[in-house]
């Protein structure tokens, strides 16, 4: 029985994880201005804790709707061909493009309440899964 209690709080704290997880709000972001096509993008909801994203974190969120999928032309996390020139580029560049857009994609990946450093750590996911 003593054991029972013992372990119900930590029972009860993932069972909470796994319900946060999944009402998790998706919204549908498509920024004024931006020729978003039909490509399904969701927009990253507040983490609400100050702390910064890791950047897996934030490529689940913000980045893998186009980047997990390829849609819109954007080279696909993993894809070695499709990053090997963009990669070739420096980190500066992929920064600058993630931070401030470049064709298909949008600024910051529509992700508005990333700073620029959650974009980089992303950048950075995608590129060491990418090479
Ligand atoms: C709406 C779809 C979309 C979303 C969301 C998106 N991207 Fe992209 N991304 C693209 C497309 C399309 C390209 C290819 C642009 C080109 O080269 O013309 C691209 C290219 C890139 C590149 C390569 C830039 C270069 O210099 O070659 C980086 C880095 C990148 N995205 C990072 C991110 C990050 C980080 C996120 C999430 C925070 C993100 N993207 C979210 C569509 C998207």
């Amino acid at each position: 029985m003593a054991m029972l209690l013992v372990s119900a709080p930590a029972v009860a704290d993932s069972i909470e994880d796994e319900i946060e997880q999944r009402i998790k709000p998706v919204g549908q972001v498509c920024v004024q201005g931006e020729d978003c096509g039909d490509v399904a993008t969701s927009a990253v909801a507040s983490a609400g804790s100050g702390e910064p994203r890791s950047g897996e974190d934030v490529y689940n969120t913000a980045c893998t709707a186009c980047h997990g999928t390829g849609a819109g032309g954007a080279p696909k996390i993993g894809d070695t061909a499709a990053w090997a020139e963009r990669i070739a580029q420096g980190n500066d560049s992929l920064y600058e493009h993630a931070i401030n857009g470049l064709n298909g994609m949008p600024a910051k990946g529509l992700c508005m309440d990333c700073s620029e450093e959650e974009i980089q750590v992303a950048v950075d996911f995608m590129v060491e899964k990418s090479q």
